[in-house]
């Protein structure tokens, strides 16, 4: 069964070595977005090739790295390129954080999940917290492609934590930007202007809302009345992201779901938000240990 599992991991793998490919035109582009959120752009053609909005890569630094789900933020199939937007929240994205054009990963897998449901629903409202601007942005330019109209809410904690403002006002027909503690846009949360929009009397045929747990929530609870259907994509920790471990376990509709292989999208109104936050929790002391161990053996790396 091990062996197994370890043949279907290795064909799923892209293995990429950053600075063999960076001579045959392939390079690692990184970009710093906010001080603690970064883009790569990585060599990845076989990724880029079938990538599709919604879905995502796990990715491992090394050998004895630890595998992490990010979203696949944009590709290029032309160019075999796919951009991934992390936060550096602990140990292993403030290792990723480190690295440089010229640097090496062992894993990128690719593209796992479900694609996000693209077709011309009528008005879609996008709602986008924090890093979730990153997966929003492909699925809202390619519902724009597909003839929606499109209702961007664009929240953050504060202006200095946002960023791909174009990247969503290109995808968007209109757009509300609002911070928490006023620095930018409407001060206020996500959901103010979204149950505005629904009060409003314009008819909202579907809402994606993608972002921190307690966001998707709320983003849920406020269009619940409405009866509009709420997309959400979660995010619990994932292993293999394969459908093999059963890490990513989530309740939706009273059902037991695998995240990673029956979604990342699901009925915001149907998810146990309870339980999904607290499995996310599960490993906090020894998560909170590494980033620990982390930080002292490299100082410099702190914010
Ligand atoms: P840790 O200190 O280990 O963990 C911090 C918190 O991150 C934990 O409390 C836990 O809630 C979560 N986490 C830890 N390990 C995992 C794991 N293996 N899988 C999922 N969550 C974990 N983050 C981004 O910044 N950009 C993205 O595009 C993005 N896309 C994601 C897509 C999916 C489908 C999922 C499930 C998660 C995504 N995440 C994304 C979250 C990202 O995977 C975690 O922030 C990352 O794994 C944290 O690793 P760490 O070691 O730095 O932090
Ligand atoms: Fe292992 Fe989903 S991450 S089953
Ligand atoms: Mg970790």
């Amino acid at each position: 069964m091990l062996s197994l599992w370890i043949e279907l991991y290795e064909k799923l793998s892209t293995r990429l070595s950053l600075k063999n490919l960076r001579d045959s035109l392939f390079s690692l582009m990184k970009q710093d977005l906010v001080p603690q959120i970064h883009l790569f752009r990585m060599a990845a053609p076989a990724v880029a090739q079938k990538a599709r909005a919604g879905q995502f890569v796990v990715v491992r630094i090394d050998e004895k790295g630890e595998r992490i789900p990010l979203t696949i933020a944009d590709w290029d199939e032309k160019e075999g390129t796919v951009t991934i937007v992390f936060m550096e929240v602990g140990a292993t994205t403030a290792r990723l954080a480190l690295l440089g054009e010229g640097d090496s990963i062992a894993d990128f897998v690719g593209p796992l999940g479900i694609p996000a449901e693209i077709k011309k629903f009528g008005t879609v409202v996008c709602v986008a917290g924090g890093v979730g601007v990153a997966p929003v942005a492909p699925i809202a330019r390619e519902l724009k492609k597909a003839g929606n109209k499109i209702i961007t809410i664009l929240g953050a904690r504060s202006h200095d934590l946002l960023f791909w403002e174009d990247e969503l006002q290109s995808a968007s027909d209109q757009m509300i930007v609002t911070t928490d503690d006023g620095s930018y846009g409407r001060k206020g949360v996500v959901t103010e202007p979204l149950k505005e929009l629904l009060e409003s009397g314009e008819k909202i045929d579907r809402v994606v809302a993608i972002g921190p747990v307690v966001m998707m929530k709320f983003c849920s609870l406020t269009t619940l009345p409405f009866k509009v259907e709420t997309i959400v994509s979660l995010n619990p920790i994932m292993v293999d992201g394969t459908g093999m471990c059963g890490c990513c376990r989530v309740a939706v509709g009273g059902e037991t779901k695998f995240a990673c292989v029956d979604g990342p999208d699901f009925d915001g109104h149907k998810v146990d938000w309870d339980l999904l936050a607290a499995r996310q929790r599960i490993y906090l002391g020894e998560e909170k240990c590494a980033y620990e161990e982390w930080q002292k053996s490299h100082p410099s790396s702190r914010s």
